[in-house]
């Protein structure tokens, strides 16, 4: 029998993908640009399904029932329009094409407008969880037509991970959304990186704890509401040990944080869209100070810190710092949902934000426990305006918020970098504040440039005469 759906491009991400469909029954084509990928899976893995190897584009949408259903699982940008380019020719009229890499959601609004000019279906789907997660099960973030997502929906919520019985893939909305929400799912991912490296880093110089006692620290954090992947990989990391020092293997590791390039586009997105993501912002450039090594040398050991030790309680500051780093999270998680909200009135996407929530409950690298607390809100009020005045978000931070301040101080004081926990926590402030210095820009730019401002009293448009007789004037 024909093949029911196409895999293109077999590294590591794809042949899991291609695995995992043939491992649930799907009969699956396999295509690699060198077919050395190609004879390896089926070498290897041939017995897992039924896969039919194809040597080149043409025999691989040969070897598929109609409508055609490929997956492109290549690098983002230039690579991904090559195959593109090469397949559409191929292709018959209501063929879908899926784009299962990490794609700007801008390339593929681009991408499904062109494939539609040809009457074919393109739908570009985030695929979160690694290679573990592609094979295992992936959280999934379809976007493209209904139409698209209708013929492709079963073998996706199959294929994808499961968590209570409901499965982590769901049309996230038309076009570019499924990529959007992919991007910032990792500028998420990117922020609570951070946000642990910092907790790390606090425990590590101001309590002067070990790597392998931080570990033990982690691993009791991820017994409670901080529970996540991360929080666990973490203690993994912390505890293994280097064989050639035998000592942590943190400590062999160069300290230069890279980034291929999903974090910097939800920042650079969000900058457009209006939406403060100051987390994911830290965050991003947090890794380009750590790899700006010209600048490190030239101020390591020569720039002054703080001259006397900070002393805390050990259990009482351990506690402080798994506040702070909750209360930073909700943060990023709030920002994050705000840009998916924007986006998705700037794009007419109509995203269910709760849903969003429920498909990173498994499969994907931020999943968390926590992440049922953002269903239950948006269950509560769709419409809800921020997270962070949602009952149990408010909650959580009015809990943590005393401890956060102490952590942020602290930082300050011992001279530790903590600028997703300062950044989240300055955010929270400015949000709460009845009245920002806002005003004061406002009254600067009036004079300066005339920018004008609005009153706190009255409808309209103002200038004060400021060279002149300062007098208020309508604008
Ligand atoms: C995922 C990850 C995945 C990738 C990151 C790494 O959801 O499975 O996010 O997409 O590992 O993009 O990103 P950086 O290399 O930019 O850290």
């Amino acid at each position: 029998a024909p093949a029911q759906i196409a895999v293109t491009g077999l590294a590591v991400m794809g042949r899991n993908l291609a695995r995992n469909l043939a491992r649930n029954g799907f009969r699956v084509a396999v295509h690699n640009r060198s077919q050395g990928r190609t004879d390896a899976l089926i070498e290897e893995f041939g017995h897992e399904g039924e896969f039919t190897a194809a040597a080149d584009l043409p025999a691989l949408v040969e070897s598929l029932e109609t409508p055609r259903k490929i997956i492109i699982m290549v690098k983002a940008g230039e690579p991904t329009d090559a195959v593109i380019d090469e397949l559409v020719p191929l292709l018959d009229e209501g063929d879908i094409v899926v784009d299962a890499g990490n794609a700007h959601f801008a390339d593929t609004r681009r991408r499904e407008d062109a494939l539609k000019a040809k009457g074919l279906h393109f739908v570009g789907a985030g695929v979160s969880g690694g290679e573990e997660g592609a094979l295992n099960g992936p959280s999934i973030m379809p976007g493209g037509s209904t139409f698209a997502y209708a013929a492709l929906e079963p073998m996706l919520t199959k294929i994808a991970a499961h968590v209570n019985g409901e499965s982590c893939c769901v049309h996230v909305g038309p076009d570019g959304a499924g990529h959007f929400v992919k991007m910032l799912h990792n500028g998420i991912e990117y922020a609570d990186m951070q946000l642990i490296a910092e907790a790390y880093d606090l425990l590590r110089h101001v309590l002067g704890l070990s790597a392998p006692e931080i570990a033990d620290v982690f691993r009791d954090w991820n017994s409670g509401d901080l529970e996540s992947f991360l929080i666990e990989i973490t203690a993994e990391v912390l505890s293994q040990v280097d064989e050639s020092t035998g000592g942590p293997f943190v400590d062999v590791v160069l300290d230069q944080a890279e980034q291929k390039g999903t974090g910097r586009w939800t920042v650079q997105v969000a900058l457009d869209l209006g939406i403060p993501v100051s987390g994911m912002a830290e965050a991003v450039f947090a890794r380009s100070l750590s790899g700006d090594v010209v600048r490190r040398e030239a101020a390591a050991g020569v720039l002054p810190g703080p001259a006397g030790k900070v002393s805390v309680d050990r259990d009482a500051f351990i506690e402080d710092v798994r506040h702070a780093l909750y209360s930073s999270k909700l943060v990023a998680y709030a920002q994050g949902f705000d840009a998916i909200r924007a986006a998705s009135e700037q794009y007419g996407w109509n995203i269910d934000l709760g849903a969003m929530a429920t498909i990173w409950r498994g499969g994907c690298i931020i999943r968390a426990r926590f992440l049922d607390r953002i269903k239950e809100a948006y269950d509560r009020d769709a419409n809800l305006p921020s997270l962070l005045v949602d009952d149990y978000f408010k909650e959580a931070v009015a809990n943590g918020q005393e401890a956060w301040r102490r952590v942020v101080g602290v930082a300050a004081a011992a001279g530790v970098p903590a600028p997703g926990f300062s950044a989240s926590l300055s955010y929270y402030d400015g949000l709460r504040a009845e009245r920002l210095p806002a005003a004061l820009i406002q009254g600067l730019r009036d004079l300066f440039g005339a920018h004008t401002y609005h009153r706190v009293d009255r409808e309209g448009a103002f200038h004060l005469d400021w060279s002149g007789d300062r007098k208020e004037h309508d604008a």
